[in-house]
């Protein structure tokens, strides 16, 4: 009911804004974006117009509290496709139930025209080959808060929305991952993409050195806080998806310098930061842009 609520709310909205412009349509493809990536909202309006609706608004919706996540939905076109740009997202760090990070998705799938999401994310890079601004195109995922009960579907299950149990193996689109690399090579971006598995954990700490290298052990190339209950939920509403992270820091894995090493080694170097995370998101962000404008012209 809340779902419905919600979608009826922004329905009208586009309904009536479609009013004065005739041109606003119903999106077909989501656009999630989290720290540093606001300015992909200028790729939207720079093509014919944009049209915001702030979270705060919305009935049910909660805002989201991290700094860098603006929390409003951008209507309007990219590329000639309508989309709808989630700028800033919920994290269960900051409190919320992973249920409830995914309520927008719920809601916007009410509107019944989305097809694709695009996601993208900042994470630290736990592959060795990987460097700060890489970027890396998800192709797998580990859910560690979900395999340990902290899952989006946990739940009654509506029959509406899809399967009770959702296989996961075919999560991220196989055609739209080689749309990426096309577009990064006939744009010639200046920047590394590779490919490889996210593991999801809740944050907010950044991991320990034990922690970074276990997940490496594991076969994560990146780790990061977001992503994998919206690609989880995406594909329940039966979406294709294609997630795109930005390599902001390299974690290390060195184990722990101790104290009866005979030449300890400093245990202030590579310690991750938020601003770290922020003025290399800010670096790449540009051609993350730019990449995500050409895949949208082409799906
Ligand atoms: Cl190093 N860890 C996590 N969990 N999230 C991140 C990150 C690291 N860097 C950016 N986001």
């Amino acid at each position: 009911e809340k779902i419905k609520e919600s979608s009826t709310f922004i329905k009208n909205f586009l309904d009536t804004t479609r009013i004065e412009h005739p041109d606003l349509e119903y999106p077909t493809i989501l656009i999630i974006c989290g720290s540093g990536l606001g300015g992909i909202a200028s790729r939207i309006s720079s093509d014919t117009f944009s049209i915001a609706q702030a979270y705060a608004e919305i009935p049910y919706f909660k805002t989201s509290t991290v700094p860098g996540h603006v929390g409003r939905f951008l209507f309007g076109k990219m590329n000639g496709t309508s989309v709808v740009l989630m700028e800033g997202r919920l994290h269960s760090y900051e409190g919320y139930a992973i249920q409830d990070t995914v309520f927008p998705l719920r809601v916007l799938h009410e509107l019944g025209t989305i097809k694709t999401v695009i996601i993208k994310n900042a994470a630290g890079g736990l592959n060795r080959d990987f460097k700060a601004c890489d970027l890396m195109c998800i192709n797998d995922h580990i859910n560690l808060p979900g395999l340990a009960g902290l899952h989006p579907l946990k739940g009654p299950n509506f029959e509406e929305y899809g399967p009770r149990f959702l296989p996961l193996s075919d999560a991220y689109d196989l055609e739209l991952r080689k749309l990426l690399f096309k577009k990064m090579n006939d744009l010639n971006l200046p920047r590394t993409l590779h490919e490889g598995i996210y593991a999801f954990v809740s944050g907010p700490t950044f991991e320990s050195r034990a922690e970074s290298r276990m997940l490496h052990i594991m076969g994560a190339d990146a780790v990061g806080m977001s992503t994998v209950p919206e690609v989880i939920v995406a594909r329940h509403c039966g979406w294709k998806v294609l997630a795109l992270s930005l390599i902001t820091n390299v974690s290390v894995l060195d184990s722990t310098p101790k104290v009866t090493d005979h030449n300890p080694a400093a245990m202030d170097e590579g310690v991750a930061s938020h601003t770290e995370v922020l003025e290399n998101g800010k670096i790449a962000s540009k051609d993350v842009e730019r990449l995500i404008e050409a895949v949208v012209g082409d799906i």
